[in-house]
């Protein structure tokens, strides 16, 4: 790895202990004004400074994030479909060059494994990191999931493995039981998305399993930014991540904060 690459993996996964707690608020690329995100700068400025990175598109990027904002940014860079079109027909969305120009920490990219754009999207994947090499930018792979495929641990296994196999320096995929072995058999880290928005315990739960399974972190969007307190939230999840505190330790924080703000 490169000198710059390994410099800007570390902005977003955290030395002092390999972790991450990545803010993923980069659901418009394809849904539009999402639940929470309607108006992104609102959303975003009194939680940004919790997040160890931010996952977001450029154009919120541009518009609703200060520049002199100091959280490293990956950056969505695939897309091209809406929720009114087969997902799976993405491609790259944005130029390397301009990610750099936007000083960006690393890129981010879906794959649809199973799905009918399959080699399409794996082959976007090995193009972005062919680029990531030359400019030493980090590659996040999204195993994305289609609604007709199960969500087990035979299934995120592969494709989180497809997806380190082509040279993805990180993925992201969804916690499911049997996690511990979609995680061994990764030689790359992982983060856990959040899935659609439930209670804030089963959140915290969903944060504390994946971690313990071997997890570096999470990536995790709707539970913060839906939640009635975000600040309060995304700190409950960062006493997880990074603090080793347990569910009911989490959700006591989350109490408390909510409370006083
Ligand atoms: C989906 O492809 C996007 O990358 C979202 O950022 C992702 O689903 C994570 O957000 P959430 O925690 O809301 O599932």
């Amino acid at each position: 790895m490169s000198w710059g690459l390994q410099n800007r993996l570390a902005h977003i996964i955290k030395p002092k202990n390999n972790r991450t707690v990545m803010l993923a608020i980069d659901h418009g690329y394809f849904l539009g004004p999402t639940t929470g995100l309607e108006k992104p700068r609102k959303t975003i400025e009194p939680i940004r400074d919790y997040a160890d990175t931010l996952m977001l598109t450029r154009g919120i990027l541009r518009t609703s994030v200060d520049p002199l904002c100091s959280t490293p940014i990956v950056l969505r860079v695939s897309g091209g479909t809406s929720i009114l079109s087969p997902l799976s027909n993405e491609g790259i969305s944005v130029d390397m060059e301009e990610a750099i120009r936007l000083n960006v920490s690393g890129v981010a990219l879906s794959i649809f494994v199973g799905s009918e754009h399959e080699r399409q999207s794996l082959l976007n994947l090995t193009k972005l990191v062919d680029q990531g090499e030359r400019y030493g930018i980090p590659v996040l792979a999204v195993t994305a999931v289609g609604r007709e495929m199960t969500r087990d641990s035979r299934y995120l296994g592969l494709c989180c493995r497809i997806a380190a196999e082509l040279g993805a320096h990180i993925v992201k995929t969804y916690y499911c039981e049997g996690f511990e072995k979609v995680v061994e058999n990764c030689p790359v880290p992982i983060v856990i998305a959040g899935g659609k928005k439930v209670p804030e315990r089963d959140a915290l739960q969903l944060a504390y399993q994946a971690i313990q399974c071997g997890a570096c972190g999470v990536d995790m969007g709707r539970n913060i930014f839906q939640c009635e307190n975000p600040a309060a939230m995304i700190q409950a999840v960062r006493a997880i991540v990074h603090e080793n505190k347990n569910v009911g330790e989490a959700y006591d924080l989350f109490e408390s904060l909510r409370r006083n703000y």
